[in-house]
């Protein structure tokens, strides 16, 4: 499956193939924006997107415990996600998301 990240400054980052969760993909391919600070474990805040409109069915909303993190995120809207709780999958192919840090 394919994932796109694109960012404040209108860069978009496309990767093919794509496995795992979309922080460590972020990360692996140098996506400005995206750290992982915590490892993936759903407690930094610093691999916060906006999930396209068009996709917030497919991934589902962020779950109680990213809310929490994100509660911290001055920007956070009904869209953000953590991405490192975000896995790929076959569903999800052709994902756009919006990196919120910059
Ligand atoms: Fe820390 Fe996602 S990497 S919350």
């Amino acid at each position: 499956p394919t994932i796109t990240f694109t960012s404040q400054n209108g860069e978009s980052t496309t990767i093919d193939d794509a496995e795992g969760d979309l922080m460590s993909l972020a990360v692996k391919h140098g996506v400005q924006g995206i750290e992982g600070d915590c490892g993936g474990v759903c407690s930094c805040g610093t691999c916060h997107v906006q999930v396209d409109p068009a996709w917030i069915d497919k991934t589902g909303p962020a779950t109680d415990e990213e809310r929490e993190v994100l509660d911290f995120e001055q920007s956070a809207t009904a869209n953000s996600r953590l991405c490192c709780q975000i896995e790929m999958s076959p569903e999800l192919d052709g994902l756009v998301v919006r990196v919120v840090r910059s």
